[in-house]
Order: structure tokens, then sequence, then C-alpha cells
């Protein structure tokens, strides 16, 4: 049996499931359901809160192909199954700490070059970024 490390094995994996976030899931579960999506969104706040939780989430949920009438994800369709194995094109994390150069953003951009198979939206975490990376953002 495949081991898993418990902060991801017992990483939420739909809205419903994120404790004590209630402002910031129904906040995300109402872009979707407005179809009112913001390019970017900054998740601010202490370590461990569920910051990249809330955002894998949101990335899985607007790209399933089969979003429940809870707006959450099935969790079943083919996007949803790459997200939960790590296998998707479309979903991107970088460390903005270690990756902080110019050059690391345009190997990002060159990642993203392709399209998405299923899914309708690439989906980039860049994680501890702070207001000094703002240069970063230059190339796009
Ligand atoms: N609100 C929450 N409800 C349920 N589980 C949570 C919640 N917040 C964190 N966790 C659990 O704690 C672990 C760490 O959460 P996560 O990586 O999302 O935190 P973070 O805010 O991104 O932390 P960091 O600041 O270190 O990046 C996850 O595996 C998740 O299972
Ligand atoms: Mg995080
Ligand atoms: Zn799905």
């Amino acid at each position: 049996m495949e081991y898993i490390v418990s902060a991801r094995k017992y990483r939420p994996g739909t809205f419903s499931s994120v404790e004590g976030q209630d402002n910031i899931t129904v906040t995300l579960k109402n872009a979707i359901k407005n179809q009112q999506l913001a390019h970017a969104y900054l998740f601010c706040g202490p370590r461990g809160v569920g910051k990249t939780t809330c955002a894998r989430i949101f990335a899985k949920t607007i790209n399933c192909q089969n979003i429940t009438t809870d707006y959450e994800a099935c969790n079943e369709c083919p996007s949803c199954k790459s997200f939960n194995e790590s296998k998707s094109f479309n979903i991107h994390e970088l460390d903005a700490a270690s990756n902080n150069s110019v050059d690391d953003i345009r190997l990002l951009i060159d990642k993203v070059r392709i399209p998405p198979r299923w899914a309708s939206t690439v989906f980039i975490s860049l994680t501890r970024f702070i207001c000094c990376h703002q240069q970063l953002l230059m190339p796009f």
C-alpha cells in the first residue's frame, strides 16, 4: 500500500471538510456560483490554517467537470482524479521563497503554455509570496 504523509493524507478535499474557515470557503463557493472568478487570489494568514488547502480545493472545484449542486468538486471526474493524484497539468505549486528570480517565473510561464487537457483553467499557487516579490509578476 502506498505511503502518504499525514499532512497530505488528511488534507481536506472539499470545502465542507475545511474546519473553521467558513468565511473563506463560502466566499470562494460564491465566486464559483456567481461565475465571478478573479484572475488572482491571495490567501494570507498564520502557518497551518489551511491556505494551501483552500487554494487547492478552489483550483480543483473550478476545474471539476461535474460540480455538485452545493458547489463542491465531484472527486470522480478525470479532472478531479488527476488533481487528487497530483498528476494534473493544470495545477502548479511553487515556493516563492526559493524561486524568486524573474527567470524562475519565466520558466513557470513556459510550463503553463501547455493547454489544459480536461480542465478549463490553469491554476498556479505561489507559496511564501511576500511584497518584495512584486517584481516577479512583471513577466506575467
Ligand atoms: N481549516 C482546516 N481544516 C482542516 N484541516 C486543516 C485546516 N487547516 C489546515 N489543515 C490541515 O493542516 C495541514 C496544513 O494545512 P495547509 O498546508 O493548508 O496550511 P497553510 O496555511 O498553507 O500553511 P503554511 O503557512 O505553512 O503554508 C493540511 O494537511 C490540512 O489537512
Ligand atoms: Mg501553505
Ligand atoms: Zn470532478
